[in-house]
């Protein structure tokens, strides 16, 4: 993937805070979601997001959309900021950019047939009424469905066509960027690899930049140009795709790759060292220092105290370990926050 790229997605030091109501609406305390995350995302690019259950990842995509409000950080989309944005700059960030969910009955009402489904958002895209059965056919035909399921019911279709027709529904907008949030976890392992050939048919043709959101680092492995682990609401590890699987640095990168053959015998030798035990800690009482030590092999005394900062290793890896190969991090550049 070409490094000079024109930029679709950059979020800074995005957080998303919940608050803790206790009796009487009294804040008890704070759901750290999201806790300083930084991407950017290039026309046409993939960047994967891994992380167990509970890191961040929905909260993430979700404040990217604005479907929940961010508490600090920057959001830019198509070059505009949409942090804040209201009226036309929101719809101006929904044009740009479109959610694709896990499960699609989320964004499908029952009671509705496909072709309808679909002309609703042609009609947020202010296309002309005339225009719109044409485009709803096409649509259609983009995702791999034949024109007659624009008179079926949602109930009607298999998992795999209803994402389909998820997946449809937020193209119509013509956006340049899809954010997935585990758009084919639902799915049967046939039905899945058809919707990823699908995923990637359509980036071919129509040059969509997705943020492509998995626990399955295989399915990322298949699918992204670059990877970011997510860990209690933080970046720990990002890669291109290649680096990542061949040497993944970070403790907890290493232990979720534990069940994905790797590409190389070096990399296969650094993960048998982890074995991922334990839970993932709440975001409203993280560890002190590194959020990973309580389950990290190799933590020291360092790692219960200071919060290690994600640091350039090479050209785009950053690790935020203290122990990531300590002799490459004395030239490495301090990015992000700690
Ligand atoms: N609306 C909310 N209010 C309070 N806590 C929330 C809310 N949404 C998510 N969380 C919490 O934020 C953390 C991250 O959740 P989520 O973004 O769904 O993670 P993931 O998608 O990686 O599983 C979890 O601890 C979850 O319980
Ligand atoms: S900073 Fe310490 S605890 Fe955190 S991942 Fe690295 S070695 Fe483990
Ligand atoms: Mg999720």
């Amino acid at each position: 993937m070409s490094v000079a790229r024109e930029q679709v997605l950059e979020v800074r030091d995005l957080k998303v805070h919940f608050p803790i109501r206790g009796s009487f609406g009294r804040t008890t305390g704070i759901v750290r979601a999201v806790d300083g995350v930084s991407i950017e995302l290039g026309r046409g690019e993939t960047l994967g997001i891994a992380g167990e259950s509970g890191c961040g990842k929905s909260t993430l995509a979700r404040a990217m959309l604005r479907i929940v409000e961010p508490t600090a950080g920057r959001i830019v989309v198509g070059g505009e900021d949409v942090t804040a944005a209201r009226g036309p700059a929101l719809r101006h960030l929904l044009k740009v950019m479109q959610m694709v969910f896990q499960d699609p009955n989320d964004s499908l009402n029952p009671r509705v047939k496909v072709g309808a489904a679909i002309e609703e958002a042609l009609i947020v895209a202010h296309v002309a009424p005339q225009d719109r059965p044409h485009r709803v056919q096409e649509i259609l035909r983009t995702v791999g469905l034949p024109y007659a399921f624009a008179r079926r019911y949602p109930h009607e279709l298999s998992g795999g066509q209803r994402q389909r027709v998820g997946i449809a529904r937020a193209l119509a907008v013509g956006p340049q960027l899809l954010v997935c949030d585990e758009p084919v976890s639902a799915l049967d392992v046939s039905v899945r690899a058809q919707i990823i050939n699908l995923f990637q048919d359509l980036q071919d043709q129509l040059g969509l930049g997705y943020v492509f959101i998995s626990h399955d680092l295989a399915v990322l492995r298949q699918m992204s140009h670059r990877v970011a682990v997510m860990y209690l609401g933080r970046v720990v590890e990002q890669a291109p795709n290649q680096v990542l699987y061949a040497q993944p640095l970070h403790p907890y990168t290493q232990a979720l790759l534990g069940s994905v053959p790797l590409p190389s015998p070096k990399a296969n030798r650094a993960r048998q060292r982890i074995h991922l035990v334990g839970e993932v800690p709440s975001p409203s009482s993280p560890p002190p220092g590194c959020p990973f030590h309580p389950r990290c092999p190799i933590a020291q005394d360092v790692c219960r105290n200071e919060v290690p900062p994600l640091r350039v290793i090479a050209s785009g890896h950053h690790v935020a370990c203290h122990f990531a190969q300590a002799n490459v991090w004395a030239g490495g550049e301090r990015v992000g926050q700690a």
